[in-house]
């Protein structure tokens, strides 16, 4: 990370970090539906600890479950002094991408076999977080007619 990279705190931008994510996440999809894919939504974004100026960022994605025509895709980021070697768990993040046909329509994407008990329990927790989020959706529609808006 550069100085062109850093907030008026002088740490790295939280903006930098996402698109990083989003990207490492965009190519974790294409390898495993072998074709176009366009984020949908990031669910999810943590940051545990800020990134300095001149550590070396590296980011880490996997597809965790897979639907119909879309996946999520989670993405760990480390930060690495490269001085010292020592790496820190900076941030998290949780994609949810979309295979698309050449037609730039969503078209469904090949099933993930979770072969592990840690790839198992990473499908799990995107069912939940899926889940979850489409709850809340449903939550919100019922309110504003509950409402009247
Ligand atoms: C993502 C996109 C293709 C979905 O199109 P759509 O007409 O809503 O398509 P569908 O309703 O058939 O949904 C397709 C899939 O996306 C999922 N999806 C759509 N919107 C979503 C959202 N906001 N969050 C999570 N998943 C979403 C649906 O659940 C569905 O998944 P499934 O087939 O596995 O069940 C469309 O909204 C789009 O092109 N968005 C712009 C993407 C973009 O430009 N990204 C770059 C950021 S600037």
């Amino acid at each position: 990370m550069g100085i062109g990279h850093a907030n008026t705190a002088g740490f790295v931008h939280g903006g930098v970090v996402m698109r990083l994510c989003d990207e490492a996440a965009g190519v974790a999809a294409v390898r495993h539906c072998g074709g176009r894919v366009v984020t949908a939504a990031m669910d999810r974004m943590t940051f545990v600890e800020p990134v300095m100026i001149g550590e070396l960022l590296t980011c880490s994605a996997m597809v965790n479950a897979v639907w119909n025509t879309s996946m999520e895709v989670g993405v760990r980021v480390e930060a690495e002094n490269p001085r010292t070697g020592e790496k820190r768990h900076t941030s998290t993040a949780y994609l949810t991408m979309v295979g698309l046909d050449d037609e730039g329509q969503p078209t469904p994407v090949p099933p993930l076999v979770a072969e592990t008990e840690v790839e198992r329990r990473r499908q799990r927790e995107a069912e939940l977080r899926r889940k979850n989020r489409l709850s809340e959706r449903d939550q919100i529609l019922a309110h504003r007619e509950a409402k009247g808006e």
